[in-house]
């Protein structure tokens, strides 16, 4: 049984989906749970729709959901993208990458017309930052993206495979993940642009202006972030 926040983030981002629709989606545990809903929906009401997943995590649980997947190849245009965060603030601004599918999510969240967050409301924050930036970056550039990340002030630290894999993370990409501590950000943007300038650094984890809308369920309801 999914947590009754997730949930509920996720019963709101689906309203948002009509029939026909191409459809990015994201990654991780709050978009699984909308995966599984719009399964249902799409299988009750007979719906057309294709998705563009972000991972084999989504393309798999897709499939298991009985939805129909398509490419970027044939839709670089998508109608709508859900996604989850690791941070958002109230500006809509959002750091991605606790799942290390950053890389594509960036470019399946910001190809949609209309992009929304769902997240459980404790993901809200004032600004930005405690959450440590994930990086994903060219194993070759390693050692020196590390130098070039500390110089700028951050605290990387490489991520580790964990219990099932010795040695690094490595993304569905072949990439390895960098996770950076820079502090409260408070000017998204300008980091976001300082490290993607840094050789090596395929995408940041940073999100600045991408998303419309923000799904945050908690314990009562949903909370609603709009842009501007
Ligand atoms: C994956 C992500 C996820 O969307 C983010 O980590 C949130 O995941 P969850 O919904 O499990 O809290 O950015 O790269």
């Amino acid at each position: 049984m999914a947590p009754v926040e997730k949930l509920r983030a996720a019963e709101a981002a689906l309203k948002e989906v009509k029939d026909g629709q191409i459809l990015g989606i994201g990654t991780g545990s709050t978009v699984a749970v909308f995966i599984g809903l719009l399964g249902k929906k799409v299988k009750e009401e007979g719906w057309e729709i294709a998705c563009v997943p972000t991972s084999y995590q989504s393309a798999y649980l897709a499939v298991e959901n009985g939805l129909r997947l398509t490419t970027s190849d044939e839709h670089p245009v998508m109608d709508l993208a859900v996604d989850g965060t690791d941070e958002v603030d109230p500006g809509l601004n959002l750091i991605k990458g606790g799942g290390a599918a950053l890389t594509k999510e960036k470019v399946v969240d910001s190809s949609a017309k209309r992009f929304v967050v769902i997240a459980e409301s404790k993901k809200l924050v004032e600004n930005l930052g405690k959450f440590p930036l994930p990086i994903e970056i060219l194993p070759f550039a390693r050692a020196k993206v590390i130098l070039d990340l500390e110089e700028i002030g951050g605290e990387p630290k490489l991520r580790d495979g964990g219990d099932r894999k010795d040695g690094p993370l490595v993304t569905d990409n072949g990439n390895f993940i960098v996770d950076a501590a820079f502090g409260e950000i408070r000017d998204p943007k300008k980091l976001e642009l300082e490290i993607k300038m840094i050789p090596g650094v395929v995408e940041v984890g940073l999100f600045v202006g991408i998303a419309h809308c923000a799904y945050l369920g908690d314990s009562t309801g949903v909370r609603i972030l709009r842009k501007g």
